[in-house]
């Protein structure tokens, strides 16, 4: 039985899984290189209970769930671990460090998890002599709010092992999605990515503005942030990660150095107070004003994205239900991004894949599955179906 909880790293994800696994009744433990950034932590977390509380959304006092979490340099605290969860920074040699010190000092039984949104799991679990217990449990930022937790088995994961992570994920209160098998990126980064690089596309071949592009996310598409402001949230350091992850193991890239440059210029967005826009301070985000109107479609800014998913529908990933769940609980999206495609239209979706396929750009050749409901007429909604049956 899974009590104690060890998180290694105290940053931006490593605080909000720290705060969610003392939320649903676990004892905590929090290492972190240095005291700076654990008091930042102990400040964050502290900050984010004590709304919770004054909202009425614990059962229990603030202090009580606080006093759950010590915070440590030393990694003493994982002896007594039942299952550890590691956020440091997307460097694999950083990663298997700490994965050869958990393996050294916490208990045998213990299940060691990444957090990693880029790194393969196989390559962490290999720095370790417990292969079989590694594994990747994905959070979404802020860990807090966001609902889904991917669940990633590497090649060596055991079955108990990963039945026990989907487990966890639930006691965290969290809706897990566990992918059949890895792929670079998963699910979420995969589609993720995909919608920056068509964003990108758009506003570097001079089709659309940034606040054109962000604007129909917010307005049209009803997306909790545009792309740009969202791929400011997450950190344009781990959005060029993620992207170089994906087509140094063999997706087809789509050339745009947007994100690229913003990082090279030392503009990563929220974290350091400016990237696509500027924020109050490094850290602190707040809602960016974009105009009401723009002529950017909807259907072409997601069609990359469509294209993505039904790639992993053909190679059976996941399902067309499990990318929604994806989109709807790791991103906040309002609907699912395949409902989405069946709503705008899949003959106007793969029209633009068409278009943008033919001006060079590999990555838009549409899949196999997408061309066969297109030419059977599964438009989606106005037909009857698509992704769903209506
Ligand atoms: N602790 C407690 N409560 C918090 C909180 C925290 N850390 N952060 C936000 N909240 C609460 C606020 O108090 C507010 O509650 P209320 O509605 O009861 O007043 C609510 O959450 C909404 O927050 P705000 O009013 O401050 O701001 P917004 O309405 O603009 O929402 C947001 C902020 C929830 C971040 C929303 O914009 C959103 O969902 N954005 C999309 C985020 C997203 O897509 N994340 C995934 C990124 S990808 C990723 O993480 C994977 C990685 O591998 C790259």
């Amino acid at each position: 039985m899974i009590q104690k909880i060890v998180v290694v790293g105290a940053g931006t994800m490593g605080h909000g899984i720290a705060e969610v696994a003392a939320l649903s009744g676990f004892r905590v433990g929090v290492i972190d290189v240095s005291w700076d950034f654990l008091n930042r932590a102990k400040d964050r977390i502290k900050e984010s209970v004590v709304r919770l509380y004054e909202k009425g959304q614990l059962k229990e006092k603030a202090e009580d769930i606080l006093a759950r979490i010590e915070f440590n340099t030393s990694y003493d605290i994982a002896k007594d671990a039942d299952f550890a969860i590691e956020a440091v920074p997307e460097n694999l040699e950083l990663k298997k460090k700490v994965f050869t010190t958990l393996d050294e000092i916490a208990p045998p039984h213990a299940i060691l998890a990444t957090n990693t949104s880029s790194i393969p799991i196989s390559d962490i679990a290999e720095a370790t002599k417990r292969k079989e217990k590694v594994i990747g449990m994905h959070f979404f930022n802020p860990p807090v709010i966001m609902k889904l937790v991917e669940v990633i088995p590497s090649k060596y994961t055991s079955e108990d092992v990963t039945n026990i992570t989907v487990d966890l994920a639930k006691k965290m209160n969290k809706i897990p999605v566990r992918l059949k098998y890895e792929i670079p990126g998963f699910v979420s980064n995969r589609i993720f990515i995909r919608l920056l690089q068509e964003a990108c596309r758009e506003v570097e071949s001079g089709e659309e503005t940034i606040e054109e592009v962000d604007s129909a996310a917010r307005n049209k598409l009803k997306l909790p942030m545009g792309l740009f402001e969202l791929a400011d949230y997450v950190g344009l350091d781990v959005v060029v990660d993620i992207w170089n992850v994906l087509t140094t193991r063999g997706t087809p890239d789509v050339k745009c150095s947007m994100y690229r440059n913003k990082v090279n210029e030392k503009n990563l967005g929220v974290k350091t107070g400016k990237g696509f826009y500027s924020y109050p301070s490094p850290g602190k985000y707040s809602k960016v004003q974009l105009p009401n109107e723009s002529k950017t479609d909807p259907a072409k800014l997601i069609s990359l994205a469509v294209n993505e998913a039904s790639w992993m529908i053909e190679n059976q990933i996941v399902n067309a239900k499990d990318v929604d769940t994806v989109m709807i609980y790791g991103f906040n999206f309002p609907k699912g991004l395949l409902e989405m495609a069946d709503e705008l239209g899949l003959d106007n979706i793969y029209k633009y894949l068409k278009e943008i396929y033919a001006k060079g750009y590999e990555a838009y050749k549409p899949t196999s599955i997408l061309e066969k409901m297109v030419n059977e007429r599964k438009l989606g909604k106005k037909t009857g179906e698509g992704f769903y049956k209506y």
